[in-house]
Formats: structure tokens, C-alpha cells, sequence
């Protein structure tokens, strides 16, 4: 997969893509970041890349020239063929495990992070294939909701992670939230392990597991075990 980051603050997703998971993601061929500064992509002398809105209103907004340009660029990369060029935004559609999954299996992304009031309507209009929203709050710009977008999509791609089931546990990937777990010591401050779990009865354990998604979920999520319920029966 080829991940291409239009973003007027770089820095930022290089710093969060050098560690951890997505960096060893990209270190074994499974994906490939490739990074492009909007400061870089203004036919203005100045670099800009914002200006006043048109009809009044607070707030700045990102020009379309720079972004169109950065996107041409970003095209070179990528090829025209099976892209999603994905807009981080308050108001899209909210981020799930299913849109990930989904996602996942795209060969090339291109991830537009607006950074101000907002961006000109016709970069959505033409560009933007999915407007993605990572939950009902404001943050100031795109560029941690992309890293959340990718890190959950690029997590599920075959050969990232080392047990295939440490994903497929999740919570969410069946709408049940996960259950509690424990390693070693057996005892910890006087707090003792569920003594179900040192057995070594696997079919008890499995029971045990079910039991606590459900009671977390129950608690937690109703909206969630409404579903689970019903896909049960
Ligand atoms: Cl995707 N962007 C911004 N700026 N704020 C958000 C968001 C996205 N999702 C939730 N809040």
C-alpha cells in the first residue's frame, strides 16, 4: 500500500510514522509513506496557502491551488488506480472498524489534512473520495486524525502484525468489547489472577472470556450489545 500524507505540518506524521508498528509496517514492504508540504505546492510567491473566506465569517480557509497541485503530485506516486483519497474532517462519517477493514484493502491512500477554519468546498467536491470524522470533538487539524485513520488500517494489513489473532480479538471485530487480561506474577500487591484463568480448563476459560465481553459491553455499550444480541438469536 502506498500512503501519500498532503499536509501543511509534515513533521508531525513523519514523527508519528518513525515508530513503533507503522514504521516496522513500512521496513517490511507492506507500506509505503510518502510525504508532500502544501507550504511547498503555492504558485504564490508567498507560500500561502490560505485566505479570507468569500461571503464573511471567521476563520481562514485552505486555498484550492496548492491542494490541487499537491494532489498532482501525489498522483505521480500513487498512479490514478485504485486511490481513496481520504479528507480528516469534524463532519464525516464516523471512523469504524468496518471503514478500516474496508480501507485496508486499498492500494493506494492519500490523506488531505486541512489545518485551518476549513477547506474550499470544491477540493471536496472534485478530490475527496471519503470524508472521515474520528469522533464528536474538535481537534485543530487533520494530522492526528490521519495517524488514528492509518494506524487502525494499517494495523489489519496481513504481515503486521505477528499473531493474526491479536486483531481478530479485538474489540469490535465481532461487537463485543474485549475482556479483562492478566500476565504474570500470579499475585501482584495481594490482587490474585481469576483463578479460572491459571486452570488450565480451556473450555472454562473460553466461558469466562464470552462472560466478561458481554457484561463489559452490556455496561458499557448498549448500543453495541443490541446488536450483538440480535445477531445472536
Ligand atoms: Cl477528522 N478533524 C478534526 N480537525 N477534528 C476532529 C476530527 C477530524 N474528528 C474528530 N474531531
Amino acid at each position: 500500500m502506498k500512503v501519500v500524507f498532503i499536509s501543511p505540518f509534515t513533521d508531525l506524521l513523519k514523527a508519528f510514522n518513525s515508530e513503533s508498528i507503522l514504521y516496522r509496517a513500512q521496513n517490511k514492504g507492506v507500506v509505503e509513506y510518502h510525504y508532500i508540504n502544501l507550504f511547498e505546492c503555492s504558485d504564490l510567491s508567498q507560500n500561502s496557502i490560505d485566505d479570507y473566506p468569500y461571503g464573511g465569517g471567521s476563520g481562514m480557509i485552505l486555498r484550492p491551488e496548492p491542494v490541487f497541485n499537491a494532489y498532482s503530485k501525489a498522483i505521480e506516486i500513487t498512479g490514478k488506480d485504485n486511490v481513496r483519497v481520504l479528507f480528516p474532517t469534524p463532519d464525516g462519517n464516523i471512523l469504524n472498524q468496518e471503514i478500516s477493514k474496508n480501507l485496508s484493502n486499498i492500494e493506494n491512500l492519500i490523506f488531505i489534512c486541512g489545518h485551518y477554519k476549513n477547506i474550499d468546498q470544491r477540493i471536496r467536491d472534485v478530490l475527496i473520495t471519503d470524508e472521515i470524522s474520528i469522533g464528536d470533538y474538535v481537534l485543530t487539524g487533520g494530522e492526528l486524525p490521519a495517524c488514528v485513520i492509518l494506524d487502525s488500517v494499517v494495523r489489519l494489513m496481513p504481515g503486521v502484525l505477528g499473531n493474526i489473532d491479536s486483531a481478530n480479538s479485538d474489540s469490535f471485530s465481532d461487537d463485543l468489547l474485549d475482556c479483562p487480561h492478566y500476565t504474570r506474577p500470579e499475585v501482584y500487591r495481594d490482587i490474585k489472577v481469576p483463578e479460572v484463568l491459571t486452570s488450565g480448563d480451556h473450555k472454562k476459560i473460553e466461558e469466562w472470556k464470552l462472560n466478561k465481553r458481554q457484561e463489559k459491553t452490556k455496561s458499557r455499550r448498549p448500543d453495541l450489545y443490541k446488536i450483538y444480541s440480535k445477531k445472536k438469536d
